[in-house]
């Protein structure tokens, strides 16, 4: 087929696709409103709501409101918890629309923080962007006072890019990272970070080689996160080695606004068994489970994938890596990573370590990958720490 017909195809295609959406242009904005109405805490908002446009026209001004919504809806505190976060938040408009919100609330300004998608017109989604600190309407809670004013958090359209910001705001940018970070630079392993993992009862037959030994396994995760805009399993097909080296020879893989290099290396165990391919399976289940890698979320109460179905992204942290120690001989044979490099500027607030997201699901998915180098290694012990404990630029 040649190339001209291919595209008119797809021009067809995506011309169907526009067609099928009433307002193309739409922004769905996540708003924080009455911040500095609480006198105890000004830095709290007191309501937060769902601002919905046909069409935003942002005003020129940093100051200045854009028209008023089309629609808007509270959306409470679901058991003391921040709705604009990776678990998602969902409300009905007035119109019965239904939308629902996954952020990744630590995404710096400017870029990519999740999505949002709808179920109405067959299921939609929506692009949500880091865009905080822009007046855009009164609130709907007046609880504290008549007059709370609401902030944008994040702005979710249809575009490629966040919306740019007013000439009048980009001297206040950064303006939060003076604070002293803690004295400890890592989470360290005398909690329940630390789990050896019990394969005394293996049922596999003592192994004829030298007796056998420990592994230590360092994992080190960036607290601040980038959405990657496709699959799980599209990223880690980037993870391309050379099996005579066992090294990784990826090429850097640009996302949205940035790019991510790779890295990995790792020992031959044995003719079936390498260590850089144990590797690459430790980051692709704990990717699968744990908490530090959000999978694209569903829309809750709808059961068909279709609409959305095409729509795949993952919000994992900006860099992450493992690093397998021989405890016999404190030797490292094993090392895979990943880190980004921004295109642009970072603002935003900084992200802080959120220790608790190295739990249960973050640690056995690795120790059960590390298996796989039975009999050469029985015995697994992992970490997981974060590096830096926070970013700030
Ligand atoms: C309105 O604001 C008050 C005060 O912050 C809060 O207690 C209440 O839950 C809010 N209402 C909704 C529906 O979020
Ligand atoms: C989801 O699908 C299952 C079986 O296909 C069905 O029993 C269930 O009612 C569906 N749920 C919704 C919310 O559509
Ligand atoms: C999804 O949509 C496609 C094209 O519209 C259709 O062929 C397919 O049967 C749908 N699948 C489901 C599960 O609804």
């Amino acid at each position: 087929m040649s190339a001209s017909k291919l595209l008119s195809i797809l021009a067809l295609a995506s011309s169907v696709v526009v067609q099928a959406q009433r307002f193309p242009k739409e922004d769905l904005i996540l708003c924080d409103c009455g911040i500095g109405d609480y006198t105890e805490h000004p830095e709290w908002s007191t309501s937060r709501q769902m601002n919905w446009y046909q069409n935003i026209a942002w005003p020129e001004s940093g100051y200045a409101y854009p028209d008023a919504p089309d629609m808007a809806v509270q959306v409470p505190y679901r058991d003391g918890i921040y709705p604009w976060v990776p678990a998602g938040a969902t409300a009905t408009f007035s119109n019965g629309d239904v939308w629902s919100a996954y952020i990744e609330d630590g995404t710096p300004n400017g870029y990519i923080a999740g999505r949002a998608v709808t179920t109405k017109e067959g299921g939609q989604s929506l692009n949500c962007w880091a865009y905080r600190g822009r007046p855009v309407s009164a609130a709907l809670n007046k609880t504290v006072t008549d007059d709370a004013v609401c902030w944008s958090a994040f702005v979710c359209n249809r575009d490629e890019h966040a919306p740019p910001v007013p000439k009048d705001m980009e001297s206040q940018t950064s303006s939060k990272s003076t604070s002293v970070p803690p004295s400890t630079t890592f989470y360290s392993g005398t909690h329940s970070t630390t789990q050896p993992s019990p394969t005394g009862d293996d049922p596999v037959p003592a192994p004829t080689q030298s007796p056998p030994g420990g592994l230590f396994v360092d994992v080190f995760a960036n607290p601040r996160f980038i959405t990657w805009q496709a699959s799980w399993n599209d990223f880690l097909a980037n993870f391309v080695w050379d099996e005579s080296t066992g090294k990784c020879i990826s090429k850097p893989v640009r996302g949205s606004g940035y790019e991510i290099n790779i890295e990995c290396a790792g020992i031959q165990l044995d003719q079936n068994a390498h260590l850089t391919l144990i590797l690459i399976q430790s980051l692709r289940q704990t990717g699968l489970k744990s908490l530090w890698f959000n999978q694209n979320p569903v829309v809750p109460g709808s059961n068909s994938t279709n609409g959305t179905a095409t729509d795949h992204w993952v919000v994992m942290p900006e860099a992450f890596s493992l690093r397998v120690t021989d405890i016999a001989n404190d030797k490292v044979i094993g090392y895979l990573g990943y880190s980004t490099n921004y295109d642009g500027f970072i603002t935003g607030p900084c992200s802080t370590c959120d220790t608790e997201r190295f739990n249960k699901d973050f640690f056995d998915p690795i120790i059960e990958a590390m298996q796989g180098t039975y009999p050469y290694y029985d015995k697994y012990t992992v970490q997981g720490q974060c590096d830096p404990w926070m970013e700030c630029k």
